[in-house]
């Protein structure tokens, strides 16, 4: 069964082989203590460094390389714009706030509607 590890909060979720799952959603559901503010890719409050399974995660995606600058290259996801088939490592910084350069970053934390306000 394919594992999502959060290193920094040392708590892993597990999920059906053949799935593919959104790593905030997952972490959300299991009350894993992720930052994230949006879930919409705009604060850039829920980045994360990816340490293992990178192949297993899907590419970023247009909006997410526009948050995160050159940060993607450093090997930084958002965790509610990643989706992964498989095994995967992530950490972070506890105390990290959300990006405010760029479209969305400095809201104070809006809405959090969409999918994860509404489980
Ligand atoms: S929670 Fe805001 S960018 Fe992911």
């Amino acid at each position: 069964m394919p594992r999502i590890y959060f290193r920094t909060a040392d708590q892993y979720v597990e999920f059906a082989e053949g799935e593919e799952v959104n790593v905030l959603r997952m972490a959300i559901r299991e009350g894993i203590d992720v930052p994230w503010q949006c879930a919409g890719g705009n604060c850039g409050t829920d980045r994360l460094v990816v340490e293992e399974g990178a192949e297993n995660l899907d590419p970023p995606r247009r909006r997410e390389r526009a948050r995160l600058g050159k940060l993607v290259d450093d090997g930084y996801r958002l965790a509610c714009q990643t989706y992964t088939r498989g095994d995967a490592t992530f950490s972070w910084d506890p105390d990290q706030a959300g990006l405010d350069n760029g479209p969305g970053g400095g809201d104070g934390g809006g809405s959090r509607t969409g999918w994860a306000g509404t489980g």
